[in-house]
């Protein structure tokens, strides 16, 4: 744990008191001039702390951006969010959680940011992520599965943040199967589900979701919607907040994954799917365009359509558009 995270440790776990810089340098082991340095460091990341002679320090606000050590602070997590990058702009998350999982790093670290210069949707469109706005999340992820297998890692997160924003602000989100998030007819959030694998093995996936939060209408684009804009409150919603409600609900349910397959997930995921009964146009990656009723999303996560000549066919992927 770094020295600054440390500090923040000791004003969280009593908040109204007041820490003495004598404290703090002592239980850190570093000099008082040291401890200044790095309570500097910690209000010009945006934190407030208020200094009282013969009193101490005081932790009087945090700052409203997805820095690691919110995000960390008590996770009830067993895997997601051991590990969090935290950035100002990226490229794309996905890109850089893609190098960290080559260099090693372990399941479930998290790489997130408050902005993206080229962030990236499915089938190579971008994804608008404007600063301090929206969660632009990429997870790390190292199932032992077949290749084959990891589309329904798209579908677990998906559950999970349907879930996480239902519990979080009480918004009826729903799943476009395989990877929108809707609400009101509209896309609220995308999962990119990246991977490096051999024929019979996964080297690891990088799960990389996006969330608009308070993005304001006129920065998303068209169709799309964010959190704030369905809801009636004219209040931002905490970003750190829901992110951490996420991961909770996506580690609990990518351990029910791991342990009993996508069965464990499939009745919730039909539940909260705007998909199926609905008469969809799909469209595939290798140029293949089908219409017909979505009926079901069967034990391997594939979507079933009845095409209008009676048969039916399943699709692992693709891009569905909801006709009528
Ligand atoms: C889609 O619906 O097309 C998928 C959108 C995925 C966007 C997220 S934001 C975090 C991560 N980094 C990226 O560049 N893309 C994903």
């Amino acid at each position: 744990m770094e020295k600054t995270d440390k500090i923040l440790d000791l004003f969280k776990n009593d908040k109204d008191a007041y820490h003495s810089g004598e404290e703090i340098s002592a239980s850190l082991g570093i000099s008082r001039q040291a401890l200044w340095k790095h309570i500097e460091k910690l209000r010009e990341t945006g934190y407030a702390i208020e200094a009282v002679p013969h009193l101490g320090y005081k932790l009087l606000g945090v700052p409203d951006r997805v820095l690691a050590p919110e995000i960390k602070w008590h996770l009830n997590t067993k895997t997601l969010g051991k590990t969090v990058y935290s950035y100002e702009a990226v490229g794309s998350t996905n890109n850089i959680a893609y190098k960290l999982a080559e260099e090693g790093a372990r399941e479930g670290t998290i790489v997130i940011a408050e902005e993206q210069t080229k962030g990236k949707g499915r089938l190579g469109r971008s994804w608008i992520s404007p600063d301090a706005s929206g969660i632009y999340l990429s997870c790390i992820l190292r199932p032992e599965i077949l290749p084959n297998e990891v589309p329904a890692i798209t579908l677990v997160a998906a559950v999970s943040a349907v879930k996480a924003i239902r519990e979080f602000s009480g918004i009826k989100a729903l799943i476009k199967w395989p990877n929108d998030i809707i609400i009101a007819d509209r896309k609220a959030g995308g999962i990119l589900t990246e991977l490096k694998a051999e024929m019979d093995r996964v080297n690891f996936a990088v799960l990389g979701i996006g969330i608009n939060v308070n993005t304001k209408k006129s920065n998303l684009p068209k169709g799309a919607t964010s959190l704030k804009e369905e809801s009636k409150s004219s209040r931002d919603f905490s970003r750190v907040d829901l992110i951490r409600a996420f991961l909770e609900a996506m580690d609990r349910e990518y351990l029910k994954f791991k342990k009993s397959g996508f069965s464990a997930i499939r009745s919730e995921l039909k539940s909260y799917s705007c998909t199926l009964g609905r008469y969809v146009k799909i469209a595939t990656s290798n140029g293949k365009k089908v219409q017909g009723k979505a009926t079901d999303i069967n034990k391997s996560g594939a979507l079933v359509i009845k095409l209008d000549n009676g048969t039916k066919q399943l699709f692992l992927s693709g891009d569905v558009t909801l006709l009528r």
